[in-house]
Parts: C-alpha cells; sequence; structure tokens
C-alpha cells in the first residue's frame, strides 16, 4: 500500500533571494484539518517560508509536496488552483476597488468564471455584506484582514497560509478573527498555517507550533506543551 503523506510535506527545503540564503533544510509536515503556527523572532524566515510554499520563492534545493502531489517547480497560480491559499503580511487587498470586487478577485485564483459570492462567506464575516460597495481601502486594518481572508476563501482551499493576520489589530477583532479561523478549520475542515507574533493567539487557535531561528526550524511540538522556556529564549516574551 502506497504511503500517504501528510497535506503539506516540506522536506530539506533551502531558499534565500539572489545569493542570498535565507532558509536552511527546513522539514515541516501539516497533516490535513490542523491548525499549526509559525513562530519566532523578526527577520528569522516566516515569510520567506510561506512564499516558498506558494510559489513566490524559488526553492534552491528541497521539495514541497501537497496533496500527495509534488509541487515544488510548480507555479503559483497551479498551486493556487490545486487549494493553497495565501494571505499576505499587510493584507495588499486592492484599496481603490470595492469590498465585493476584492472579493471576486479571489475566483480567479480558482481559474473558475466569477459568479456569486457564496452565502458563507457572509456567515464567516457579516461585516462585509454591510459595507459591500466601500472601497475597501477605507475599512479599518482588522476589517481589511477579514476581507482579505475572505478573498482566499473564495478559490475553496485545503489549506490556507497567513501572515501575522493580527498585526496592528485592535483587540476586539483580534477575538472574532481567531473566533472565525475556527470556525473554518472546524467547519470546512480547512488546514490552516498561521504566522504569529501573539503567543495567546497562536496558543489557543493551534495544535501544533513550529519555532524558527535562523531561517530553521528550531523546536517543534504540540502548543499545549509550549514551555515558556522555548518562549523566552526564542521569542523574548
Ligand atoms: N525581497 C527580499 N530581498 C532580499 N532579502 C529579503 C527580502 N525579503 C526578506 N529578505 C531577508 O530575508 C530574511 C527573512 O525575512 P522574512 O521576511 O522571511 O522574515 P520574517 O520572519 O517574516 O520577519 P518579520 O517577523 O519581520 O515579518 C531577512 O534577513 C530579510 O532581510
Ligand atoms: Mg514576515
Amino acid at each position: 500500500m502506497a504511503v500517504t503523506r501528510p497535506l503539506l510535506d516540506l522536506v530539506n527545503v533551502t531558499a534565500g533571494y539572489g545569493q542570498t540564503p535565507v532558509l536552511f533544510d527546513v522539514d515541516m509536515s501539516v497533516a490535513e484539518g490542523e491548525i499549526a503556527c509559525l513562530l519566532g523572532r523578526n527577520g528569522v524566515g516566516k515569510t520567506t517560508l510561506l512564499r516558498s510554499i506558494i510559489g513566490l520563492n524559488a526553492l534552491t534545493s528541497g521539495n514541497i509536496y501537497f496533496n500527495d502531489a509534488d509541487i515544488t517547480k510548480a507555479p503559483t497560480y497551479k498551486r493556487a488552483r490545486k487549494g493553497i491559499a495565501y494571505i499576505p503580511q499587510g493584507r495588499e487587498i486592492i484599496p481603490y476597488l470595492t469590498v465585493l470586487d476584492n472579493l471576486k478577485m479571489g475566483f480567479s485564483a480558482s481559474g473558475k468564471k466569477a459568479k456569486r459570492i457564496p452565502a458563507e462567506i457572509y456567515d464567516f464575516f457579516p461585516m462585509l455584506k454591510e459595507h459591500l460597495q466601500r472601497q475597501g481601502g477605507l475599512l479599518s486594518g482588522g476589517q481589511q484582514q477579514q476581507l482579505a481572508i475572505a478573498r482566499g476563501l473564495m478559490c475553496n482551499p485545503k489549506i490556507i497560509l497567513l501572515d501575522e493576520p493580527t498585526e496592528g489589530i485592535q483587540p476586539s477583532i483580534v477575538q472574532e478573527i481567531e473566533d472565525t479561523l475556527r470556525r473554518i478549520n472546524i467547519e470546512k475542515g480547512i488546514t490552516i498555517i498561521v504566522v504569529e507574533q501573539k503567543i495567546e493567539f497562536a496558543r489557543k487557535l493551534a495544535q501544533q507550533f513550529f519555532i524558527m531561528e535562523k531561517g530553521a526550524i528550531v523546536e517543534k511540538g504540540k502548543t499545549d506543551k509550549l514551555a515558556d522556556s522555548l518562549l523566552h529564549r526564542y521569542l523574548a516574551v
């Protein structure tokens, strides 16, 4: 019988920018249905790792497997069609487009023609329905983050890669985002990898943690066993 891999499996991933290496031999496995958090100080390579998974950074060596296929050399749009959604740090919604048009952009990632926004999007993010005709750039930071997550959901992903979704967002909306991500995970079975600086947010949401230091994964395990000593050593909290 064939051995099945975890939904996402990074093996000896090495990558960088030009001649500058940033990631060194990263191994990372995330099982279907899991929520994993990726922790680490500024500049250790967390964003670069997510960019490598979606194909915005080519690997110098190593392999990435997704849903039992080797996607190491696949272009970004094919990875999106296979079910990887990427919500970048800083959200990158289009400020002069309406909320509705920003949402519709999510369809293009799936390769399908634009159709109606599924009702579940408004069920997960009721705020969006009230602001459909507003320019995206006029939403608050927290609302823009919710819009970015909703746009990612439009292509029916199997996994969502989230880069610091709570950065610069007020506490009440952070709580809302936490609750919604948990619902998306449980109700739709979508796997999530979240890069976070807010340890308590990551701890409550994720079952699995990975800690990065200087471009390598130095610790990993279950979040309920995430010791304060590790946080002190690698995250300066
Ligand atoms: N476009 C780029 N060109 C060259 N070097 C880059 C580029 N983007 C990032 N780097 C470098 O790669 C390293 C890792 O950066 P990365 O953005 O992946 O870190 P990070 O862990 O996401 O940091 P932060 O917590 O601040 O978001 C850093 O040394 C950074 O200066
Ligand atoms: Mg980053």
